[in-house]
């Protein structure tokens, strides 16, 4: 497996000896550029435990960056809601392979407020917002031709979409809108010569301690 090229020629210049002494400024100015080089800049693999603290992992779409933290949004009662409400300790990891780089985010995890959650679902488009209805996510299928019963699903979203349009103000109540607060973030940059550079931010306190890894 180890043919295929994991990152382009051109890779971008990093030096961390000039990078901000502030994470997230250097975070949203490489979100920044990821999303003019590729698909998804934003959307992370979320990496959480379940109660028997053996390791799940999943991508979500990251809905706000904000100096506080970082902002994603699911249902309580998916099972990565379910997780983070007995173990309430996450990470983010971000790949962005166009620009050879990625970043690992780790921290705690707090709800944010009902109000917020409520904006986070009325800003989905109505059909995100029925899918989200319709519900079911996760939960086993009974057998395929549940899936392929299109009359079955056509009615249930037909219905969602209804409930949408006829009450725009609706949120289910699980609906959650999370803050990760991180307690680390490292930023990787891929160099064709292997000399990657990392650069570990640490919390301490009100300040970020910075510290370079070996590759
Ligand atoms: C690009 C992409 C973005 C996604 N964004 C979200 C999201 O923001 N929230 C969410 O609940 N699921 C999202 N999903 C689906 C999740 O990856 C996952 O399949 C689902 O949430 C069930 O996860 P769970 O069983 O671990 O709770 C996304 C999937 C992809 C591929």
């Amino acid at each position: 497996m180890s043919g295929w090229p994991s990152f382009p020629d051109e890779l971008p210049a990093f030096d961390p000896d000039d990078a901000p002494d502030d994470p997230h400024e250097l975070f949203l100015s490489w979100l920044t550029d990821a999303g003019e080089h590729l698909l998804a800049p934003h959307a992370p693999v979320l990496s959480t435990v379940d109660a028997d603290g053996a390791p799940d992992a999943r991508v979500v779409v990251l809905r706000d960056v904000v100096a506080a933290g970082f902002r994603f949004a699911t249902g309580a009662d998916s099972p990565k809601g379910v997780q983070l409400a007995g173990e309430p300790r996450a990470a983010l990891t971000f790949f962005w392979p166009g620009r050879g780089r990625q970043v690992r985010v780790r921290g705690s995890v707090a709800p944010c407020s009902a109000e917020a959650s409520a904006v986070d679902f009325r800003e989905r488009s109505p059909a995100s917002r029925a899918e989200v209805l319709v519900g079911h996510q996760s939960e086993p299928l009974a057998d395929r031709a549940q899936l392929t019963d299109r009359a079955q699903l056509t009615a249930a979203a037909h219905a969602a979409a209804g409930r949408v349009r006829e009450d725009p103000e609706r949120v289910p109540p699980a609906w959650t809108r999370y803050e990760l607060t991180p307690h680390t973030i490292e930023f990787w940059q891929a160099s064709h010569d292997r000399r990657h550079a990392r650069l570990r931010y640490r919390r301490d306190g009100d300040d970020w301690v910075r510290e370079l890894l070996w590759p």
